[in-house]
């Protein structure tokens, strides 16, 4: 199981002492919220604050697109260092048109579904992805509780990448803690983003390794 802290949590007066600190407690990505107060009523950072930040790891960025028109903005983002960015199936850009522009920049495309979206809304572009993103809470904010009936959808789309010889990853986001990995780990989850439990706990690092251990038993 990889684990993707989201930076929402942290401190946003040392953001980068944050990302280095994450880096060495044994983070594999780095989870950037981007939100618009638009797509979703909170607004957090553009692309100016994740150049700001790249420097500070040589860990993968994963960019968390909650904007309305992902695809306007894909190429501020490849500037800024994404090395993966997801977007919304709900947003009003062009779906196949905003996967095309993200890997044109040498990114790796994600596509995300909230709670009330079917898994069946990503089939159509599966064989393009390199990753799906299950969100387990409504987008906007951090500290909500695990929607565990998203997990079906996760076990859905790993049956149809099977089905398909594909390899996409699965990501899960939202409410992700140690006593909800477990459940995720045993739907296919391969990547859980975790804010709250990986911010607000007293060892971070200490945090990190007992979701790995706990999603691997
Ligand atoms: C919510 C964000 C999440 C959020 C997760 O819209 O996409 O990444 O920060 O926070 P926790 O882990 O606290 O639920
Ligand atoms: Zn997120």
């Amino acid at each position: 199981m990889k684990i993707a802290p989201s930076l929402l949590s942290c401190d946003f007066a040392k953001m980068g002492e944050e990302i280095e600190k994450m880096d060495k407690c044994g983070a594999d990505y780095m989870h950037l919220d981007v939100m618009d107060a638009h797509f979703v009523p909170n607004l957090t950072f553009g692309a100016p604050v994740i150049k700001a930040v790249r420097s500070y790891t040589e860990k993968p960025f994963d960019v968390h697109l909650m904007i309305s028109e992902p695809l306007k903005y894909i190429d501020d983002f490849a500037k800024a260092g994404a090395d993966i960015i997801t977007f919304h199936a709900e947003s009003d850009s062009d779906i196949s048109k905003t996967i095309d522009k993200i890997t044109e920049n040498g990114i790796k495309p994600g596509l995300v579904i909230k709670p009330n979206t079917p898994a069946s809304a990503v089939f159509p572009y599966l064989d393009k992805l390199f990753m799906v993103l299950v969100m387990t809470v409504e987008p906007g904010f951090g500290g909500q509780s695990f929607m565990a009936d998203m997990l079906p959808k996760v076990q859905e789309i790993k049956a149809e990448c099977a089905k398909r010889g594909l390899d996409v990853l699965i990501e899960a986001d939202g409410g992700i803690s140690t006593s909800t990995i477990k459940q995720a780990a045993d739907a296919g989850v391969d990547v859980c983003v975790a804010g709250t439990a990986v911010f607000k706990a007293e060892d971070s690092a200490k945090a990190i390794a007992e979701l790995k251990a706990i999603a691997e038993k």
